[in-house]
């Protein structure tokens, strides 16, 4: 287990009439970041200074820092817009028999949800949505249901609404044992929670960049095992194909795609005024390290969690979550109560189901915690 780091406000733009702790809806801005976006603008206004070369370059180098991120070859990674790029891209090259099914988490993200929705209605597969039972761990949960009528399972390792933990090590045997394909939803930790690929051997992961990775939105990332490199893109852009670095040539029609999941990249992948500034987050992800991100976290959201129990809100066992998002699940007359005194005193948590999600990072000190339960406090 890494160290917490210190004190890392300043690295952020804070408003300190707020409190933000809400990087799991959309993460705060790094000073960096926001640097970077304001230099790529400033080179995108003056089109006569970007050279055929730089189309690729900014993407092979945000390629290379993300897949150092999720310790894999950067040729296994895919730049995508969104989630339901990634989940669709992969969809798209799955198949399946009649009785087969598909596993998804109950009350999963929906972009999740629908991309298997309409993948098992297309194809006459099962969707099975996995619920757990109350004071269940999803893992027992999942497990329950594994065998070898699944096909496929679209999991996260964390759940969006309330961070509680999916132990994915478990899971992955059990579906690898089953054949299974299997395929990770990082959106809500990727950059906050270390992931093992190298472990966990997933089919694919896709993960957005605007949460936990600190970057913009429109930018999002899609691992994909080597045994897929082969497939079918969404789409059929001029940048994915061989040659394409030669623009003079580019009506010289070619069959063969660029190398690795190149060939999933979204058209117009070289987005100047975006790519600059999701590799200056994930620059500095890599330098604090994610290991030191969570340990932070965790110490952060370890002591809400305390001083949340103290004030008579139960919440999940520390071990039950990941270490960066808190659920609380209110008393259902108090969440209204609750919800309008946090939004009065600026404090930003989401509301998420019946959790009320509190998912801070490295800009948050002390003030805003005790800001946090002094609301909290008084309001339930
Ligand atoms: C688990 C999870 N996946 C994906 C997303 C974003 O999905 P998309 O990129 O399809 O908009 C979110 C956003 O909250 C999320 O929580």
């Amino acid at each position: 287990m890494s160290r917490p780091l210190s004190e890392q406000r300043a690295e952020f733009v804070v408003d300190d009439a707020v409190a933000y702790f809400n990087t799991a809806g959309l993460s705060p801005m790094l000073r960096t970041v926001r640097e970077a976006a304001e230099r790529a603008l400033d080179r995108r206004s003056m089109p006569w200074t970007i050279t055929a070369q730089e189309w690729f370059a900014d993407v092979e180098e945000l390629r290379a820092s993300v897949a150092r991120l999720m310790g894999v070859a950067a040729d296994d990674v895919a730049l995508v817009p969104s989630s339901s790029y990634g989940l669709a891209t992969v969809a798209r090259n799955l198949s399946t028999k009649p009785g087969d099914r598909v596993l998804v988490l109950a009350d999963e993200f929906p972009s999740n949800h629908y991309t298997w929705q309409r993948f098992t209605r297309r194809t006459g597969a099962e969707l099975v949505v996995v619920a757990r039972d109350p004071g269940q761990r999803w893992v027992d949960a999942i497990l329950g249901v594994i065998d070898e009528r699944v096909a496929i399972a679209s999991l996260p390792n964390v759940h969006w609404t309330n961070g509680a933990l999916i132990d994915l090590e478990r899971v992955a045997r059990a579906l690898h044992d089953a054949g299974a394909v299997f395929i990770v939803d990082a959106s809500q930790s990727l950059g906050a929670l270390p992931l093992d690929v190298a472990a966990l051997l997933p089919d694919a992961v896709v993960a957005v960049g605007y949460k936990w990775l600190l970057g913009p939105l429109g930018l999002g990332y899609l691992y994909l095992d080597p045994k897929f490199h082969d497939g079918e893109p969404l789409e059929e852009n001029w940048i994915a194909r061989v040659g394409a670095e030669d623009f003079s040539r580019l009506i010289d029609y070619q069959e063969a795609y660029q190398p690795g999941a190149r060939r999933f990249d979204v058209g117009e992948r070289s987005n100047f005024q975006l790519l600059p500034a999701a590799s200056a987050a994930i620059r500095r992800l890599l330098d604090w390290t994610v290991a030191a991100v969570a340990a932070t976290l965790r110490a952060r959201t370890d002591e809400i969690a305390a001083r949340v129990r103290q004030a008579g809100v139960p919440v999940a066992a520390d071990d039950a979550r990941g270490p960066h998002i808190l659920g609380l699940e209110l008393p259902a007359p108090s969440i209204l109560r609750v919800t309008r005194a946090l939004r009065d005193a600026r404090v930003v948590t989401s509301l998420r189901g019946s959790s009320l999600r509190i998912s801070p990072h490295l800009h948050n000190d002390a003030r805003d915690v005790d800001r946090l339960l002094e609301v909290l406090r008084a309001a339930l």
